[in-house]
């Protein structure tokens, strides 16, 4: 439990307390600042080293946005829940804890454990669920295997940061009993369970109050009932008053040098507006997690002997298959051995394998699904064709650019250079190329040469703010300010590219490229930021075209793979989506194809719902999610049957039209969460819509036969047999419906879940423990959880709509 403290804790304690003792008030105010983008400062007098934080939930990134040195990339949060798997989220936390230690980083900000509350959401793919149960479990399945490495975890958004739209100021306003029974807890859950070493606290803010400064929330909630003893991050720039956030018990400000804290906190102790005391909370909480991840002398880490070394690629290409989930098959898959395969789309080629933002890493190799299929079927089995292209408009210049930063003095002179994960550079703090510093830093040219993979017009455009000069092959077609309207301190990570030159150029002949940048720094923003990036779109071919080719090629074939995609411009940090919709021709694209080839698989390359209007129209449906570097692998394992897809729906997915939350724009600053409890699934059923796939839904390779469900107590024991001819996981799902329906509460909820395999012809039992707290909801009026007593009907299902097995019970 989140409040138990063990001797090694005890002895921990004794040593911070030691460590706090020997500190002066200007110490402990600079130590609960940042000192640079990702760490606090190293205090040598009480032997303390600087701790080193780093993003984020699919990889650890390091302190440097390069791809100098590679981190593992899983498949996003979506698909680490769809596995509906905790063991597997533990052990993608052992992995992350691996990457951490090799990358000198000591606390990793993840897991996110907002909720999907709009299908909107921006950051949906990188969150796990509609379901609060689900999510905490995941969550804390994650957490426990980072800090079984020794690594710390942010827990984040604290709380109710659902969507992007204004999120540094919205006004998010819920009910106590939504907050409760929805958004916090699967904070709640994972600090019973996994006792996280770290909370992140949102830009939002929650009836009223910021989030860094929420002391309801964070003090009496989240310390105060549940027992956390971690350490509260702000999110980075989110905290805004030195007093209020130290009163609202945030105990560091990330990022710096310039914070709320250090010099302004000593001060604000010195005139009376904050007690010393509170200064010595925080720096209490610092100092446990400093000594938990082994970085106050005299202190025994938490954990002292790390688990065994984790195959990373390994992992990710596991957790992707196991996180697919198949929600449509008519026989079409797995593929026939020795059948002939077209496969179609610009995802296929170029895959999309992580969300755009701070969860973004570069891992040393993608493996797209062509990449996997080529290697998977025999020689002359596979064809490709484009398609049709969803960037309809300016992505990263990546494919075919070989680039590099070169800094400058104001007098010209070179001064660094620098490497830069294609045409991206984004330079926090003090993570510039050797040599270099903001005072002598004039301007940044990328510059390299790019080798076309297509003849034709190439579009290049940039993405930031200030003076730039754009040349290629020679010809210079901008050298002007490009100025966007912002109201995001990071438009220059997330703004949307602006077009410039559309050079003719030819395949295979390399060009020289050149992007430079006058540096000017904002100073709306606590650091030194040098951001912007060169874009690059392909020639845009005729659409009908590209379709009537890959038509044509699906036509002499036995089966069509069609790969669709969102982009980085459609799901990202930084902005929610409009709509759900396949961005470019790429729902044309799939009926020309299903309208040649009855055998038709569409692979859905998404973080999130998209709109699939032509299902009905096609043999199978297949959604891979952001499935991480090895991700093409992972999708031949599964395609050509060596696996099963193991994935369950985390969320629901229908039609934009039919969602029943879909408000993520404020108001007047102002975001009221008016569908109270009814979210995801919950509001779905209330509304009485049918989703295009609910809740829970996955199909595998084989077929199970519920038998029997008992309940004894809590407990319901579920006998699954496998009645279909191969082995198979199976995960079987208990809804808890209440016996008199009641217009308050949901219809039926998760109530728990485990997952079984068995081999053709076996029976297996899964044991599930529904939690206390499933019974429990919030009542507004005695500020408390009520246990309602009662009939309920035990629901064993397959899916929320797919019911097998039913069990009354009273409590
Ligand atoms: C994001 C956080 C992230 C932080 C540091 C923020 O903009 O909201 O999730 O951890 O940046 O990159």
């Amino acid at each position: 439990m989140a409040g138990t403290r063990t001797q090694a804790d005890e002895a921990r304690e004794a040593v911070v307390e030691a460590a706090l003792a020997g500190l002066d008030l200007d110490a402990k105010a600079r130590l609960l600042a940042g000192q640079d983008t990702w760490t606090l400062p190293a205090l040598p007098g009480i032997g303390l080293k600087s701790l080193v934080m780093s993003d984020g939930p699919i990889g650890v990134r390091g302190v440097r946005w390069t791809a100098d040195d590679p981190s593992v990339a899983l498949p996003s949060p979506t698909a680490l829940a769809a596995t509906w798997d905790p063991e597997l989220a533990r052990r993608a936390g052992v992995l992350l804890a691996q990457e951490a230690r090799r990358k000198g980083v000591h606390v990793l900000l993840a897991p996110t454990v907002n909720l999907h509350r709009s299908p909107l959401g921006g950051r949906h793919f990188e969150a796990y669920s509609e379901d609060p149960y689900l999510t905490g479990t995941i969550g804390a399945g994650y957490v426990n295997g980072v800090q079984s490495g020794g690594v710390g975890t942010t827990v984040k958004h604290f709380v109710a940061n659902d969507a992007e739209t204004e999120r540094f100021t919205v006004n998010n306003k819920v009910s106590a009993r939504a907050l409760r029974e929805l958004y916090l807890a699967p904070f709640e859950i994972i600090v019973d369970n996994a006792r996280p070493w770290g909370i992140m606290t949102a830009y939002n803010t929650v009836n009223g109050t910021t989030m860094t400064e929420h002391h309801h929330l964070v003090n009496e909630v989240l310390r105060g009932e549940w027992g956390f003893d971690g350490y509260n991050v702000s999110d980075w720039m989110a905290a805004r008053s030195t007093v209020a956030a130290i009163e609202g018990g945030l105990d560091a400000a990330m990022p710096g040098p310039q914070t709320v804290y250090g010099e302004a906190l000593a001060q604000a102790v010195r005139n009376g507006q904050v007690a010393e005391a509170k200064v010595d909370d925080a720096v209490r909480n610092v100092l446990r997690l400093a000594a938990r991840v082994g970085i106050l002398d005299g202190a025994e880490p938490a954990v002292t002997e790390h688990p065994g070394p984790v195959d990373g690629a390994g992992l990710a290409r596991e957790i992707a298959r196991r996180s697919f989930v198949l929600v449509r098959n008519q026989g079409a898959l797995p593929l026939r051995p020795n059948g002939t395969v077209a496969l179609v789309g610009a995802a296929a080629r170029d895959a999309r394998v992580l969300g755009g933002g701070s969860a973004t890493v570069f891992p040393d190799r993608i493996v797209s699904p062509l990449d996997g299929l080529t290697a998977a079927l025999p020689d002359g089995a596979l064809t490709y064709a484009v398609g049709a292209d969803p960037n309809t408009e300016l992505g990263v210049a990546d494919k075919g650019f070989e680039l590099r930063a070169v800094c400058r003095d104001a007098d010209g002179n070179v001064i660094g250079t620098g490497s830069v994960p294609g045409g991206q550079i984004q330079w926090m703090g003090d993570d510039l190329p050797d040599g270099v510093t903001h005072e002598s830093l004039h301007t940044v040219e990328l510059t390299g040469t790019f080798t076309p993979r297509e003849t034709g017009a190439h579009t290049f455009g940039i993405k930031g703010i200030g003076a730039f000069k754009l040349t290629v092959d020679g010809t210079t077609y901008f050298d002007d300010d490009q100025r966007p309207a912002k109201d995001d301190p990071f438009i220059t990570f997330f703004g949307a590219p602006v077009p410039h030159a559309r050079p003719e150029l030819t395949a295979g002949e390399p060009v020289e490229v050149s992007l430079t940048y006058v540096v000017e720094f904002a100073e709306d923003i606590p650091m030194k930021v040098v951001a912007f990036t060169l874009s690059h779109q392909e020639p845009q071919r005729d659409a009908d075209e590209l379709i009537a080719e890959a038509v044509e090629a699906a036509r002499h074939a036995d089966t069509a793979v069609v790969v669709v995609a969102t982009t980085d411009r459609v799901e990202s940090e930084g902005f929610d989506r409009t709509d759900l919709t396949l961005p470019g021709r790429q729902d044309d694209l799939v009926r020309a194809v299903a309208a040649v080839n009855p055998h038709t698989v569409v692979v859905v390359n998404s973080g999130s719902p998209v709109e699939l209007p032509w299902r009905e129209e096609v043999a199978a449906v297949l959604l891979s999610w952001f499935p991480g570097q090895e991700g093409g692998a992972a999708l031949a394992d599964v395609l050509t049957g060596a696996h099963e897809p193991g994935g369950r729906l985390p969320t629901t997915w229908g039609s934009l039209a039919d969602a029943p939350v879909t408000q993520v724009v404020p108001t007047d600053g102002e975001l009221p969460y008016t569908e109270d409890v009814f979210i995801g699934y919950r509001a779905w059923e209330k509304e009485g819509r049918a989703p295009s796939y609910p809740f829970g839904h996955g199909l595998g390779y084989t077929e199970w036969t519920y038998e029997s469900a008992k309940v004894e107590g809590t407990t319901v024991t579920v006998r699954v047999r496998n009645s279909g001819e191969r082995a198979g996981h199976e995960v079987v799902q208990v809804y808890l419906a209440p016996g008199e329906p009641d217009a308050g509460r949901p219809a039926r909820w998760l109530a728990g879940f485990a997952g079984v395999e068995a081999g053709p012809g076996e029976t297996v039992e899964a044991v599930i423990e529904m939690p206390r707290r499933a019974f429990e909801t919030w009542d507004e009026t005695t500020n408390s959880w009520t246990f309602v007593k009662g009939s309920y009907e035990i629901q064993v299902s397959r899916s929320i709509t797919d019911r097998r097995v039913t069990a009354a019970i009273n409590v």
